[in-house]
């Protein structure tokens, strides 16, 4: 039976937030506003990550940022004028909604001064832990893998089996392409769980191990910072966090996926993240109903404009026959 967390010996304390990325896909929005702070609904995405990381009982949020994103560290600090200003008029649910991510989790930054790479981004994190950690977690913030709590099972895999535990999910072979894929051998004791083998990022659909592919969310061995000095440039002509995890697998390091079945969203583009605000807003209790019916409306109304224009198409051709 494995422990929970907070009894085992290698509870999380800091969860690595790598946000230091251009967000070349969101211009012109990125352009001054980091993509990390896009909100979902109300709420930056970063700060949804801040509460899936305190959920897991992390103290602490290791955010790697370029130089000129010091917007998205600022957001965990306190605003008191805004505070202030907010409780003179009697605005108390929005003066929490402003502390929240202060209150929820110690936000560290740590600079990359260059965009060298997930691999070099998490290895940038090592300066902040301490002597006693042995295990980090790592989350992407483009990543919210639903509902939370895949973490807490990953941590229960790592009690279990030791190592290092994954997040995957099945893509279709199109998308292979796109992520770090599992290579997976033997079924393990437990339903969700496998055992890699090998892991290879972005691969050609030829050379594809599995349709598994990571998502996002990583509990890794300390002994990753390690491989992660030992890595050469891989796909991109980046460092790479995969390359340094396979590594590991190479030299008898235990790595474990668990295969996620809920849902999943990519806010790291706008095809991505608009399904996700839609996802979200449908839940949210005072915007849900509302946006239900604003979306059954905005359907009718396309699904209206392309009937219209494809009658228009068919009465012209029917007029140059007639004529
Ligand atoms: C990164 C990782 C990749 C992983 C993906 C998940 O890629 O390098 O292994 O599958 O995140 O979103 P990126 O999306 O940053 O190119």
């Amino acid at each position: 039976m494995s422990l929970p967390i907070d009894e085992h010996v290698n509870a999380v304390k800091t969860v690595v937030v790598p946000a230091a990325g251009l967000g070349t896909r969101f211009l012109p929005a990125t352009k001054t506003v980091p993509k990390e702070l896009l909100p979902v609904v109300d709420t930056p995405g970063i700060e949804l990550i801040a509460g899936e990381a305190a959920e897991l009982g992390a103290t602490r949020l290791a955010i790697i940022t370029a130089p000129n994103k010091a917007g998205v560290l600022a957001h965990f600090d306190r605003a008191l004028e805004l505070e202030g200003t907010l409780l003179e008029r009697g605005k108390t649910d929005q003066v929490e909604k402003v502390r929240r991510a202060a209150e929820l989790i110690e936000a560290v930054p740590v600079t990359q001064e260059k965009p060298l790479g997930l691999g070099h981004a998490v290895g940038l994190a090592e300066s902040v832990l301490d002597d006693d950690e042995d295990v980090v977690a790592v989350m992407l913030p483009d990543d919210l893998v639903l509902p939370t709590g895949v973490m807490e099972r990953m941590a229960q895999v790592r009690a279990q089996f030791g190592g290092s535990v994954l997040c995957a999910v099945e893509v279709s072979e199109a998308e292979v392409s796109n992520y770090g894929i599992f290579e997976i051998s033997a079924e393990t004791s437990e339903l969700d769980v496998k055992k890699v083998e090998g892991m290879v990022e972005k691969p050609a659909i030829a050379d594809a191990p599995s349709r598994f592919a990571a998502t996002g969310r990583y509990l890794l061995d300390r002994k990753i910072f390690d491989a992660l000095r030992r890595i050469t440039p891989g796909a991109g002509g980046e460092l790479q966090l995969t390359d340094a995890i396979d590594l590991l697998i190479d030299e008898g390091h235990p790595v474990h996926i668990v295969i996620h079945q809920g849902k999943r969203h990519d806010l790291g583009n706008p095809g991505g993240y608009i399904p996700a605000c839609v996802d979200f807003g449908l839940s949210h209790p005072v915007y849900g109903a509302q946006l239900k019916q604003a979306i059954k409306q905005i359907l009718a109304e396309h699904e209206a404009e392309e009937n219209a224009a494809e009658f228009a198409v068919e009465s012209v051709v029917v007029d140059s026959q007639v004529k």
